[in-house]
């Protein structure tokens, strides 16, 4: 799968994800004077309402897609608060360590953990924190069941004959044992429950063209890719 996104439409899909975001960011105890990494940023739309609680703090915006770095560039334009950096999370390099890393929605597009919190560590301060939201175990699992079976369908099988997906919805056990390894002290692990209904059948497809199925949608002709969505949905 492409590290590239679609800047445009994950802009007018992206309610769910900056509601979780912002969400987990009202958890957050911040003086307001830190400096803070912002791993895998998007457009900016939650790294927005970092800012916000940030007055006189700073925040290098990582992001491994060109177009989600020009995207969060141009609504950032002009603070001087904010740097940006297109990079692979997984050779995460920083000039200075800072002091909190944030990261929201991104982790379990990432498959290599132990590499990631690794490059993690090497990026923060000595008693720094890692703050990380993402999908968990069990994570979107009847859509997984849904897209299995429709990918062993005609006419999409041929196009899957040698798909792996690389991403990872980690359990609350193995991120711990990994954060250990990475020399992290982990406090505060949890999974919950964010059920999440949609409108229509239509409105879940682009969606899940967009976001979460992008990678299959990507391996498709571009006729196939809104029926295997809809097939899915
Ligand atoms: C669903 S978006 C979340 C963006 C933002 N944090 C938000 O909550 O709106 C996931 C982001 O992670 C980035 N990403 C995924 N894997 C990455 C990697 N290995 N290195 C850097 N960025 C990565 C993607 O490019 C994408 O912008």
């Amino acid at each position: 799968m492409t590290m590239e996104w679609n800047a445009s439409s994950y802009e007018t899909l992206a309610n769910l994800m900056t509601k979780w975001g912002e969400e987990f960011l009202s958890r957050l105890d911040l003086r307001g004077d830190e400096s803070v990494i912002d791993a895998g940023c998007g457009t900016g739309r939650v790294t927005e309402k970092l800012l916000e609680r940030l007055p006189d703090g700073k925040v290098f915006a990582v992001d491994g897609s060109h177009a989600m770095v020009e995207a969060a560039k141009e609504r950032f334009a002009g603070d001087g608060r904010v740097s940006f950096s297109r990079q692979n999370l997984l050779e995460l390099e920083v000039e200075e360590p800072m002091d909190i890393i944030f990261s929201t929605a991104t982790f379990h597009w990432i498959r290599d953990h132990d590499r990631l919190f690794e490059r993690l560590a090497a990026a923060l301060k000595s008693g720094g924190l890692l703050a990380a939201q993402c999908g968990g175990e069990g994570n979107i699992s009847r859509i997984n069941d849904a897209t299995e079976k429709v990918m062993r369908r005609e006419p999409f099988a041929p196009r899957f004959e040698n798909w792996t997906d690389d991403k990872l919805y980690a359990g609350v056990g193995a991120t711990e044992e990994r954060l250990r390894e990475a020399d992290f002290e982990p406090e505060n692990i949890w999974l919950h429950e964010e059920p999440t209904p949609f409108e229509s059948v239509e409105g879940l497809a682009a969606y899940l063209g967009a976001i979460i199925l992008r990678g299959h949608v990507e391996a498709l002709p571009e006729t196939e890719r809104v029926p295997f969505a809809l097939a899915v949905a």
